[in-house]
């Protein structure tokens, strides 16, 4: 099946078994190193990546979801100016994820951050439950729900500068 989204700023037309997930075209067709995780199925959630804003995740999305999609890995993303508030959150927040969850926990704080931005009354509960996907006991969760709060902070403050 062809298939042509915009993966980290690239337009690309790709040929591709319609039921590859995404974890694996990253991998196996794109050579990208910040998504390795495969657990095959929301065990591990290890593989988020950003589908046209909102984290998913990637071992979860068949190659036929892509087509015209705007999908950015870590690989863009730890460039972007979001990333820095998201370190600044930590650093704020004293907590930081470990190794193994970082780059993932980051794209879902993005995602949850984002969302707040928009949906101010978002119920803490429902942040959390997004958040509790990634099953790696660094962080514990209201610290991670603090980050989010700080993260959507920081953009709402730029936002009001920039009007
Ligand atoms: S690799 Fe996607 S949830 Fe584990």
């Amino acid at each position: 099946m062809k298939i042509e989204c915009v993966i980290d700023g690239k337009m690309l037309s790709l040929n591709l078994n319609s039921n590859k997930p995404l974890s694996l075209v990253l991998q196996e067709d794109l050579d990208n190193s910040t998504v390795n995780a495969h657990c095959r199925g929301r065990l591990c959630g290890l593989c988020a990546v950003l589908m046209d804003n909102e984290a998913v995740l990637s071992c979860m999305v068949p190659a036929f979801e892509l087509n015209e999609k705007e999908i950015r890995t870590f690989e863009t993303f730890q460039k972007e100016r979001s990333m820095r508030d998201i370190e600044r959150a930590y650093d704020e927040v004293g907590v930081k994820p470990c190794e193994t969850c970082y780059q993932s926990r980051s794209i879902i704080i993005e995602s949850l951050s984002n969302k707040l931005l928009e949906r101010p009354n978002t119920p803490s509960e429902q942040i959390i439950s997004e958040l509790s996907v990634i099953d790696c006991s660094c962080m514990d969760t209201e610290d991670m729900l603090k980050i989010v709060k700080r993260v959507t902070d920081l953009k709402r403050r730029r936002n009001v500068r920039r009007s």
